[in-house]
Protein backbone atom coordinates (compact mmCIF):
# COMPACT_ATOMS: atom_id res chain seq x y z
CA UNK A 1 0.00 0.00 0.00
CA UNK A 2 1.47 3.39 -0.55
CA UNK A 3 0.90 6.65 1.22
CA UNK A 4 -1.91 7.98 -0.74
CA UNK A 5 -3.70 4.67 -0.34
CA UNK A 6 -2.90 4.77 3.60
CA UNK A 7 -3.73 8.41 3.87
CA UNK A 8 -7.31 7.87 2.41
CA UNK A 9 -8.25 4.86 4.27
CA UNK A 10 -7.48 6.44 7.26
CA UNK A 11 -9.12 9.67 6.78
CA UNK A 12 -12.33 7.87 6.25
CA UNK A 13 -12.27 6.21 9.93
CA UNK A 14 -10.97 9.13 11.22
CA UNK A 15 -13.83 11.00 9.87
CA UNK A 16 -16.36 8.42 10.70
CA UNK A 17 -15.50 8.80 14.29
CA UNK A 18 -14.97 12.17 14.73
CA UNK A 19 -18.82 12.58 15.17
CA UNK A 20 -18.21 11.09 18.90
CA UNK A 21 -16.12 14.03 20.27
CA UNK A 22 -16.82 17.22 21.40
CA UNK A 23 -14.90 20.49 21.09
CA UNK A 24 -13.06 22.08 24.08
CA UNK A 25 -14.86 24.96 25.26
CA UNK A 26 -12.89 25.85 28.45
CA UNK A 27 -10.22 27.78 26.39
CA UNK A 28 -13.54 30.05 24.75
CA UNK A 29 -11.37 30.53 21.84
CA UNK A 30 -10.60 26.92 20.78
CA UNK A 31 -14.44 26.88 20.72
CA UNK A 32 -14.90 28.71 17.68
CA UNK A 33 -13.20 26.43 14.98
CA UNK A 34 -14.65 23.71 12.64
CA UNK A 35 -15.73 20.93 14.36
CA UNK A 36 -15.92 18.70 11.23
CA UNK A 37 -12.35 19.75 10.27
CA UNK A 38 -9.42 16.85 9.77
CA UNK A 39 -6.37 16.59 8.69
CA UNK A 40 -3.37 14.58 8.83
CA UNK A 41 -0.03 14.20 7.66
CA UNK A 42 3.25 11.96 7.30
CA UNK A 43 6.74 13.33 7.31
CA UNK A 44 9.57 10.98 6.32
CA UNK A 45 12.36 11.27 8.25
CA UNK A 46 16.04 11.53 7.20
CA UNK A 47 14.71 11.70 3.31
CA UNK A 48 13.94 14.30 0.77
CA UNK A 49 10.59 12.90 0.71
CA UNK A 50 7.98 15.45 0.75
CA UNK A 51 5.08 15.52 3.78
CA UNK A 52 2.60 13.58 2.59
CA UNK A 53 -1.13 14.48 3.86
CA UNK A 54 -4.75 14.63 3.48
CA UNK A 55 -7.56 16.75 3.91
CA UNK A 56 -6.86 20.17 6.15
CA UNK A 57 -3.20 19.15 6.83
CA UNK A 58 -2.10 22.30 5.72
CA UNK A 59 -4.70 24.30 7.89
CA UNK A 60 -3.09 25.87 11.12
CA UNK A 61 -4.45 25.24 14.04
CA UNK A 62 -3.50 26.02 17.75
CA UNK A 63 -1.02 23.21 19.22
CA UNK A 64 -1.72 23.50 23.33
CA UNK A 65 -0.07 21.07 24.64
CA UNK A 66 1.84 19.77 21.74
CA UNK A 67 4.11 22.75 22.64
CA UNK A 68 5.17 20.91 25.73
CA UNK A 69 6.99 18.16 23.80
CA UNK A 70 9.19 20.68 22.26
CA UNK A 71 9.96 22.72 25.25
CA UNK A 72 10.84 19.55 27.40
CA UNK A 73 13.53 18.88 24.24
CA UNK A 74 14.82 22.57 24.29
CA UNK A 75 15.38 22.34 28.19
CA UNK A 76 16.88 18.50 28.29
CA UNK A 77 19.18 19.63 25.80
CA UNK A 78 20.71 22.50 28.15
CA UNK A 79 20.30 20.46 31.45
CA UNK A 80 20.39 16.55 30.56
CA UNK A 81 18.64 14.50 33.40
CA UNK A 82 19.22 17.17 36.07
CA UNK A 83 15.75 18.15 34.86
CA UNK A 84 14.38 14.48 36.24
CA UNK A 85 15.00 15.77 39.72
CA UNK A 86 12.04 18.50 39.25
CA UNK A 87 9.88 16.33 37.05
CA UNK A 88 8.50 13.04 37.14
CA UNK A 89 8.43 10.14 34.36
CA UNK A 90 5.12 8.39 35.56
CA UNK A 91 2.28 8.15 33.82
CA UNK A 92 -0.41 10.85 35.59
CA UNK A 93 -3.62 8.34 36.24
CA UNK A 94 -4.64 11.63 36.74
CA UNK A 95 -6.62 14.89 34.50
CA UNK A 96 -3.62 16.71 33.14
CA UNK A 97 -4.62 19.82 35.10
CA UNK A 98 -5.06 18.26 38.54
CA UNK A 99 -4.50 20.02 41.34
CA UNK A 100 -4.77 17.60 43.96
CA UNK A 101 -2.23 15.42 42.52
CA UNK A 102 0.38 18.18 42.70
CA UNK A 103 -0.63 18.60 46.37
CA UNK A 104 -0.33 15.18 46.85
CA UNK A 105 3.44 15.12 45.57
CA UNK A 106 4.77 18.31 47.35
CA UNK A 107 5.41 20.69 44.23
CA UNK A 108 6.92 17.69 42.44
CA UNK A 109 5.03 17.18 39.13
CA UNK A 110 4.26 13.42 37.83
CA UNK A 111 5.46 14.10 34.02
CA UNK A 112 6.30 17.26 31.92
CA UNK A 113 2.99 16.78 29.76
CA UNK A 114 0.82 17.31 32.90
CA UNK A 115 -0.03 21.03 32.95
CA UNK A 116 2.13 21.61 36.10
CA UNK A 117 5.06 19.40 34.56
CA UNK A 118 5.09 21.53 31.53
CA UNK A 119 5.07 24.94 33.96
CA UNK A 120 8.20 23.77 35.53
CA UNK A 121 9.45 23.01 32.32
CA UNK A 122 8.55 26.72 31.12
CA UNK A 123 10.05 27.91 34.39
CA UNK A 124 13.28 26.50 33.63
CA UNK A 125 13.26 27.49 29.22
CA UNK A 126 12.76 31.00 30.61
CA UNK A 127 15.93 31.04 33.27
CA UNK A 128 18.02 29.39 30.37
CA UNK A 129 17.09 32.01 27.58
CA UNK A 130 15.10 35.08 28.89
CA UNK A 131 12.23 34.52 26.30
CA UNK A 132 11.03 30.96 26.56
CA UNK A 133 7.86 31.12 24.29
CA UNK A 134 9.51 33.48 21.51
CA UNK A 135 13.09 30.33 21.51
CA UNK A 136 10.28 28.07 21.65
CA UNK A 137 8.64 29.77 18.45
CA UNK A 138 11.81 30.23 17.20
CA UNK A 139 12.90 26.31 17.38
CA UNK A 140 9.49 25.49 15.75
CA UNK A 141 10.16 27.54 12.91
CA UNK A 142 13.49 25.99 11.99
CA UNK A 143 12.33 22.29 12.63
CA UNK A 144 9.07 22.96 10.40
CA UNK A 145 11.13 25.28 7.69
CA UNK A 146 8.00 27.28 8.08
CA UNK A 147 9.74 31.20 8.97
CA UNK A 148 5.94 32.70 9.20
CA UNK A 149 4.60 30.31 12.35
CA UNK A 150 3.59 32.35 14.89
CA UNK A 151 1.72 32.81 17.86
CA UNK A 152 -2.31 33.53 17.59
CA UNK A 153 -2.79 36.53 20.42
CA UNK A 154 -6.44 35.79 20.47
CA UNK A 155 -6.07 32.29 21.89
CA UNK A 156 -3.92 33.58 24.25
CA UNK A 157 -6.05 36.19 25.13
CA UNK A 158 -8.82 33.70 25.86
CA UNK A 159 -6.68 31.53 27.96
CA UNK A 160 -5.33 33.99 29.65
CA UNK A 161 -8.80 35.31 31.12
CA UNK A 162 -10.05 31.75 31.60
CA UNK A 163 -6.63 29.87 33.08
CA UNK A 164 -7.49 30.06 36.59
CA UNK A 165 -6.68 26.26 37.11
CA UNK A 166 -3.33 26.81 35.69
CA UNK A 167 -2.78 30.31 37.53
CA UNK A 168 -3.76 27.96 40.79
CA UNK A 169 -1.15 25.14 39.67
CA UNK A 170 1.36 27.74 39.22
CA UNK A 171 0.74 29.26 42.58
CA UNK A 172 1.34 26.11 44.44
CA UNK A 173 4.43 25.26 42.68
CA UNK A 174 5.81 28.61 43.77
CA UNK A 175 4.59 27.93 47.27
CA UNK A 176 6.69 24.61 47.18
CA UNK A 177 9.82 26.63 45.95
CA UNK A 178 9.66 25.11 42.54
CA UNK A 179 9.50 28.40 40.34
CA UNK A 180 12.74 30.20 39.64
CA UNK A 181 10.63 32.86 37.81
CA UNK A 182 7.53 34.90 39.10
CA UNK A 183 4.37 33.21 38.32
CA UNK A 184 3.33 35.79 36.07
CA UNK A 185 6.19 35.39 33.86
CA UNK A 186 6.03 31.78 33.54
CA UNK A 187 2.03 31.59 33.38
CA UNK A 188 2.46 34.57 30.53
CA UNK A 189 5.28 32.30 28.49
CA UNK A 190 3.12 28.88 29.28
CA UNK A 191 -0.13 30.80 27.58
CA UNK A 192 2.06 32.00 24.67
CA UNK A 193 3.40 28.74 23.53
CA UNK A 194 0.45 26.91 24.06
CA UNK A 195 -1.60 29.56 21.61
CA UNK A 196 1.18 28.94 18.60
CA UNK A 197 -0.89 28.16 15.47
CA UNK A 198 0.95 24.73 12.95
CA UNK A 199 -0.71 23.09 10.93
CA UNK A 200 0.07 19.26 10.79
CA UNK A 201 2.61 19.26 7.87
CA UNK A 202 4.67 21.91 9.75
CA UNK A 203 4.41 19.61 13.33
CA UNK A 204 4.96 16.40 11.52
CA UNK A 205 7.77 17.77 10.03
CA UNK A 206 9.01 19.26 13.78
CA UNK A 207 8.35 15.46 15.05
CA UNK A 208 10.82 14.30 13.03
CA UNK A 209 13.26 15.73 15.37
CA UNK A 210 12.14 12.46 18.12
CA UNK A 211 12.45 10.15 14.64
CA UNK A 212 15.88 11.13 13.78
CA UNK A 213 16.81 10.21 17.66
CA UNK A 214 17.44 14.02 18.26
CA UNK A 215 19.21 15.10 15.20
CA UNK A 216 17.66 18.40 13.59
CA UNK A 217 16.29 19.45 10.79
CA UNK A 218 19.75 21.27 9.92
CA UNK A 219 21.30 17.77 10.76
CA UNK A 220 23.25 19.07 14.01
CA UNK A 221 22.60 16.89 17.45
CA UNK A 222 20.07 18.59 19.74
CA UNK A 223 19.78 15.74 21.70
CA UNK A 224 21.31 12.80 22.48
CA UNK A 225 20.25 9.30 21.56
CA UNK A 226 19.10 8.68 25.40
CA UNK A 227 17.46 12.06 25.79
CA UNK A 228 15.52 11.20 22.70
CA UNK A 229 14.42 8.36 23.72
CA UNK A 230 13.41 9.81 27.28
CA UNK A 231 11.63 11.85 25.87
CA UNK A 232 9.34 9.51 23.63
CA UNK A 233 9.18 7.49 26.26
CA UNK A 234 7.40 9.97 28.45
CA UNK A 235 5.14 10.63 25.42
CA UNK A 236 4.42 6.31 25.66
CA UNK A 237 3.32 6.65 29.47
CA UNK A 238 1.81 10.30 29.39
CA UNK A 239 2.00 11.71 26.26
CA UNK A 240 -2.13 11.35 26.41
CA UNK A 241 -2.64 11.85 29.87
CA UNK A 242 -4.81 9.23 31.65
CA UNK A 243 -5.89 7.93 28.47
CA UNK A 244 -2.30 6.84 27.98
CA UNK A 245 -2.39 2.87 28.47
CA UNK A 246 -5.70 2.79 26.05
CA UNK A 247 -3.91 4.95 23.71
CA UNK A 248 -0.57 2.92 23.55
CA UNK A 249 -3.37 -0.44 23.50
CA UNK A 250 -4.88 0.79 20.22
CA UNK A 251 -1.82 3.07 18.23
CA UNK A 252 1.65 1.74 20.00
CA UNK A 253 3.42 4.79 19.15
CA UNK A 254 4.73 7.24 21.42
CA UNK A 255 2.47 10.48 21.01
CA UNK A 256 1.30 13.94 22.48
CA UNK A 257 -2.18 15.26 22.13
CA UNK A 258 -3.62 19.08 22.76
CA UNK A 259 -6.67 20.12 23.32
CA UNK A 260 -6.65 22.10 20.15
CA UNK A 261 -7.44 18.35 18.73
CA UNK A 262 -3.94 17.83 16.91
CA UNK A 263 -2.09 14.65 18.39
CA UNK A 264 1.69 14.37 17.03
CA UNK A 265 3.64 10.66 17.20
CA UNK A 266 6.85 9.52 16.05
CA UNK A 267 7.53 6.32 14.73
CA UNK A 268 11.49 6.00 15.18
CA UNK A 269 14.22 5.64 12.38
CA UNK A 270 10.93 6.54 9.86
CA UNK A 271 8.87 9.62 10.42
CA UNK A 272 6.91 12.01 12.36
CA UNK A 273 3.19 11.95 12.25
CA UNK A 274 0.90 14.74 12.64
CA UNK A 275 -3.41 13.82 13.38
CA UNK A 276 -5.98 17.25 13.56
CA UNK A 277 -9.59 16.80 14.81
CA UNK A 278 -10.81 19.44 17.04
CA UNK A 279 -13.42 16.98 19.19
CA UNK A 280 -11.99 15.82 22.03
CA UNK A 281 -12.97 12.68 23.67
CA UNK A 282 -13.26 12.98 27.71
CA UNK A 283 -9.78 12.75 28.30
CA UNK A 284 -8.95 15.34 26.37
CA UNK A 285 -7.81 13.58 23.17
CA UNK A 286 -8.60 14.32 19.13
CA UNK A 287 -11.40 11.55 18.89
CA UNK A 288 -10.42 11.53 14.80
CA UNK A 289 -6.92 12.18 15.77
CA UNK A 290 -7.05 8.72 17.95
CA UNK A 291 -8.54 7.18 14.94
CA UNK A 292 -6.58 8.30 12.60
CA UNK A 293 -3.49 6.93 13.65
CA UNK A 294 -4.92 3.34 14.88
CA UNK A 295 -5.74 2.95 11.93
CA UNK A 296 -2.19 4.18 10.11
CA UNK A 297 -0.48 1.80 12.29
CA UNK A 298 -2.74 -1.17 11.66
CA UNK A 299 -2.08 -0.79 8.36
CA UNK A 300 1.43 -0.08 7.80
CA UNK A 301 2.44 -2.15 10.80
CA UNK A 302 4.58 0.70 12.02
CA UNK A 303 4.31 0.49 15.94
CA UNK A 304 7.28 0.30 18.31
CA UNK A 305 6.22 -3.23 19.60
O1 LIG B 1 -3.13 24.65 29.86
C1 LIG B 1 -4.07 24.26 29.23
O2 LIG B 1 -5.08 23.81 29.77
C2 LIG B 1 -3.98 24.32 27.71
N1 LIG B 1 -3.26 25.46 27.30
C3 LIG B 1 -3.30 23.09 27.16
C4 LIG B 1 -3.92 21.81 27.64
C5 LIG B 1 -3.78 20.71 26.68
O3 LIG B 1 -3.62 20.85 25.49
C6 LIG B 1 -3.96 19.40 27.29
N2 LIG B 1 -4.25 18.45 26.31
N3 LIG B 1 -4.86 17.51 26.23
Amino acid sequence: MDDQDVLDKVSQAARQASAAGTVASYIPALARVDATAFGFAIAHAGTSEPVRGIGDWQVPFSIQSLSKVFALALVLAADGDALWQRVGKEPSGSPFNSLAQLERERGIPRNPFVNAGALVVTDRLQTLTGDASGALRDFLRAESGNPALDFDPRVAASERRHGHRNAALAHLLADHGKLANPVRTVLHHYVRQCSIAMTCQDLALATCLLARHGVRADASRLLTRSEAKRINAVMLVGGTYDAAGEFAHRVGLPAKSGVGGGIIAVVPGRCGLCAWGPALDGHGNSVAGITALDTFTTLTGWSVF
